[in-house]
């Protein structure tokens, strides 16, 4: 049957405006932790993405009942406890099932999470992970490539979770779920700030958690004996929001953002505006519009409130055609530069020097068929197709369908020439 895949001919100007989604970094881990709740929680603005989906699958494998309800929230009650383990063949898919190991051992006393690999971005170690887990005085153990962890009731601890690329996001997800049972007072240091931290600390807190200090690098949270399901409406999706703003400023138009937070992108509306992109505030989102000339800039990726690792690839497709030369530098995953051999098919000048990439500005890009890696560098690849000249085939579009809602009826919406097609080239 063969594989999805974009045919984009670049070139159109985008106007009107789009409804950004809610955010799947936010809506994984707050979907893990309906593990910890008694009753029904009901999840507003989850987006329709394939993550969603697998961890829908894995919850409901480890004994929740799953629903969709017909205003599209989603609805999910714990059934049965008895299943601790998350399989292979589901954390093999997606990452962020390790999201499930918290909450299992704070609520089921064992958590059986194979390890995940590593993926297209480069190693994805755990080790901050287990070592929260740990200092809560779970026992862990490696057997047969699922981490094993155990203990009757976890304690209370200080904790330093900083490792050699800063915070970690879904280790602090991890250990603040862990925590919210614990017996006495818990403290996140260098906890990772990030709003989809702070998203899943406020939903915990909406189920009856005591947790503070979200959104700083100390979280502290004190151990409740109970969490109650809660209705919840997750935040706006950023990196969505931001793949938009690149849209608007390598098409040379003017788009407007609903459900959008602009205090979540500070340091890539910064960027933006030094490349000559204006994002301003409206009523509930913003207008994103652009500069003929584009500035060159630099960038350089870094924990919240840095600019996200998640907008690098999107932002280096526009920089491509910025007068000037940019540079790019990575500091969470710095081997994230799959789209840049892509891009240069693209007739993109761009070179990579260890986790820094040279950006040669040109005056246009070319179409041609390309292949997507991972999610980001996918949407790279789709903003560098509208800009082009001529016809872009984006291949193995089932990376951006892992955390893009129906982009490419979006960009239809706002005027992009894009089209799905079934009957791409298989693996
Ligand atoms: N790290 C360690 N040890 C650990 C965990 C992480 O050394 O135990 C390192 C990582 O290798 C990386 C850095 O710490 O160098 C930060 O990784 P982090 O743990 O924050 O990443 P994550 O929580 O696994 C989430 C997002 C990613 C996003 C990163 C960074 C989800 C589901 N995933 O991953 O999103 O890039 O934070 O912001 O929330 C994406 O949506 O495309 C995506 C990859």
């Amino acid at each position: 049957m063969g594989l999805p895949y974009f045919k984009i001919v670049g070139g159109n100007r985008l106007k009107g405006s789009v409804r950004v989604s809610g955010a799947k970094n936010a809506a994984l881990p707050i979907m893990a932790a309906s593990l910890l709740c008694e009753g029904e929680v009901v999840l507003h603005d989850l987006p329709q993405v394939a993550d969603v989906k697998s961890l829908a699958e894995l919850l409901t494998k480890l004994g929740l009942q799953v629903e969709r309800r017909p205003d599209g929230a989603l609805s999910l009650t714990v059934r049965d406890e008895m299943n601790c383990k998350a399989e292979y063949d589901i954390v093999r898919k997606m990452r962020a099932s390790i999201c499930v190991l918290g909450p299992l051992l704070a609520k089921r006393g064992r958590a059986e999470v194979s390890m995940p690999g590593g993926c297209a971005i480069g190693d994805r170690p755990v080790d901050l992970h287990i070592r929260a887990m740990k200092k809560l005085g779970a026992d862990v153990e490696l057997v047969s490539g699922d981490l094993v962890a155990r203990a009757k009731r976890l304690r209370g601890a200080e904790m330093f979770l900083g490792g050699a690329f800063g915070s970690t996001v879904l280790g602090t997800a991890n250990a603040m779920m862990a925590a919210v049972f614990a017996e006495g007072v818990t403290v996140i240091e260098m906890a990772a700030c990030e709003p989809e931290v702070v998203d899943l600390a406020n939903f915990l807190n909406a189920c009856g958690a005591s947790i503070t200090g979200q959104g700083t690098p100390r979280i502290v949270i004190e151990g409740v004996r109970e969490l109650k399901g809660c209705e919840y409406r997750i935040i706006p999706d950023r990196i969505e929001a931001g793949t938009f703003m690149v849209a608007a400023a390598i098409t040379n138009s003017e788009l407007k953002l609903d459900n959008c937070r602009l205090d979540h992108l500070m340091a890539f509306i910064d960027r933006l505006a030094a490349i000559g992109v204006q994002v301003e505030r409206a009523e509930n989102g913003a207008v994103v519009s652009s500069a003929r000339r584009l500035e060159p800039a630099e960038v350089t990726t870094q924990p919240f409130p840095g600019f996200p690792t998640d907008l690098q690839a999107q932002t280096m497709a526009l920089l491509c055609l910025a007068d000037g030369n940019s540079i790019i530098t990575e500091k969470i995953f710095p081997d994230r530069f799959l789209h840049v051999a892509e891009l240069n098919r693209m007739g993109a000048r761009l070179r990579k020097e260890g986790p820094t990439v040279i950006v040669e500005g040109v005056k246009r890009l070319i179409g041609a068929p390309v292949m997507a890696s991972d999610l980001r560098a996918s949407a790279a690849l789709v903003l560098a197709g509208l800009a082009a000249r001529g016809l872009t085939v984006v291949n193995r579009v089932y990376h951006l369908d892992r955390g893009y809602e129906r982009l490419e009826e979006k960009l239809r919406s706002l005027g992009a020439d894009i089209e799905r097609c079934e009957g791409g080239e298989e693996e």
